[in-house]
């Protein structure tokens, strides 16, 4: 018995159509692009623009997003042709499973709770900060032990979460509904920052567009970036390099394309959806930062912009504060989809683990009326909402790339093995240029990781650890594949 067995793509595809673990299909490619623009677009483009341009990046923070949206670009060409070879809801995971194996399937698993449940508790702490500030420009005042960046218990966060969950749990198509609604806000505000936005900018703000390159104060031991460490670089802030500093940061930005091969088991047509989600998802939302970026920093000097919510503010800056509060009500409902749609990938991921034994099997039975893995979304819901309430999440958020990244590097490789390993396999969407592309993809989000702070890295480990010792105490046992396996032996 091997913690390498992997599991037949056939087999992940049948278990996708069985009774009680079944899914209803729902939605198009429209509401796929829709659901990936709903989980994109936020926290990135609403804050880290300002942090970005002004520490450093200057102007060219709008190349940044070019650069980060490359990244993610060849990761979504990996995603999406494995979307539509395993069109099953565990997304990396499964991927895994069908070509390294058991053990890295499961590790992946872990991993992309990084990515979706501490997410959605991370823009959820971001949302409440939104929530109360807005409230404030109509007279309520929360008490700070509730609300706010040093809240002892985060009340606004955790309620969000709570009513997020009881959507998720009412079914796909109304969490579909009611995504398309915060979407069309949230979109319109982009817009109209955009075009509001170009009356205001002096070109004067443009010069100089890549600002010299400055060094930083070395940070030191375990804040510093784990490249610098290893390699012994001097940081330096605005020049070229700068611009790539800067897109590991804006990277956040982007997370999420990559959930919309979660819905997969969802989807009315997923060999032909899926790829069109991902990646329309994605190149829309890398045209809208790419513009937005280019007019923020063009209507306010890149070193004046502030730093929690650089949109709104750059209005205000420019006389227009009904423009700011009107881009903060469109903030809200942008953070909103996006706590949503994590928490939803997530429910996702770990209904595919459940219904493989790595996880106990009776967390994901489906409801059945509203045919929602609704046990496994509940239990997400509470976590998410006790781990937004109660930690401090702004130091952890980088945890959060780092496992968005590996996942990346994964897909990436296993796209690759697949092609060796199954070439049979009917694949309606063809990742172009194997194994060039998916090898550049891979050492594109590695040389991203190695940009986080060391402490992030330890962090990492940490939680992966935590994950074996889980995986080695239930899962390496109860494996429906392992169980297979045995009950073919025993017969033979
Ligand atoms: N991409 C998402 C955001 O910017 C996670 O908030």
């Amino acid at each position: 018995m091997t913690i390498f067995r992997t599991k037949p793509v056939e087999q992940s595809i049948q278990d996708a159509e069985g009774g009680e673990h079944r899914l209803r299909r729902t939605l198009s490619a429209l509401d796929l692009t829709v659901f990936g623009i709903g989980v994109i677009i936020g926290t990135g483009i609403f804050v880290l623009t300002g942090v970005a341009a002004r520490n450093t990046a200057g102007p060219a923070v709008a190349l940044s997003f070019v650069i980060a949206g490359v990244v993610c670009g060849l990761a979504a060409m990996c995603y999406a042709e494995f979307a539509s070879t395993v069109p099953v809801a565990g997304s990396a995971y499964t991927y895994a499973y069908a070509t390294v194996g058991e053990f890295p399937a499961w590790i992946i698993g872990w991993d992309l709770m990084l990515e979706l449940a501490l997410g959605a508790a991370v823009v959820a702490s971001g949302w409440s900060g939104y929530f109360t500030s807005l409230l404030k420009n109509f007279g309520v005042f929360l008490p700070e032990a509730i609300a706010g960046d040093d809240a002892v218990v985060n009340v606004p966060a955790a309620l969000i979460v709570l009513l997020l969950t009881a959507v998720l749990v009412a079914g796909i198509k109304l969490s579909a509904r009611f995504n398309a609604v915060m979407v069309a806000i949230k979109i319109a505000v982009v817009l109209l920052v955009i075009v509001a936005g170009l009356f205001f900018v002096k070109a004067a703000n443009y010069r100089p567009f890549i600002p010299p390159s400055r060094a930083m104060e070395a940070e030191d031991g375990l804040a510093a970036p784990l490249i610098q460490v290893l390699f012994g670089v001097t940081p330096v802030a605005f020049g070229v390099f700068g611009i790539f500093t800067a897109a590991a940061l804006v990277f956040f930005a982007y997370i999420g394309f990559d959930v919309v091969a979660t819905a997969a088991e969802e989807t009315r047509n997923p060999q032909r959806d899926l790829p069109i989600g991902i990646i329309a998802s994605l190149a829309i939302c890398t045209l809208l930062y790419v513009a937005v970026s280019l007019v923020v920093v063009g209507m306010q000097h890149y070193s004046t912009l502030s730093i929690s919510a650089p949109l709104a503010d750059a209005f205000r800056a420019v006389g227009q504060p009904w423009l700011a509060t009107l881009i903060s009500v469109g903030g809200l409902a942008g953070l909103t989809t996006v706590v949503m749609i994590l928490m939803l990938g997530q429910s996702r991921v770990l209904f595919a683990m459940c219904r493989d034994d790595l996880l106990p099997r009776p967390l994901a039975r489906v409801h059945p009326r509203f045919r929602t893995p609704y046990r496994i979304t509940i239990v997400i819901g509470a976590a998410t909402a006790v781990l937004t309430a109660l930690l401090p999440l702004g130091v952890i958020a980088e945890l959060v790339n780092i496992g968005t990244l590996f996942a990346f590097v994964i897909v990436a490789v296993a796209v690759v093995v697949l092609r060796r390993t199954r070439p049979d396999l009917p694949r309606s969407f063809r990742t172009p240029w194997v194994p060039v592309v998916p090898a550049v993809s891979a050492l594109a989000s590695l040389y991203l990781m190695l940009n986080l702070p060391v402490e992030t890295w330890i962090r990492f480990f940490a939680w992966m650890a935590i994950g074996t010792v889980v995986y080695f105490l239930y899962g390496r046992r109860r494996s429906r594949v392992a169980a297979a396996e045995r009950e073919r032996i025993l017969k033979a």
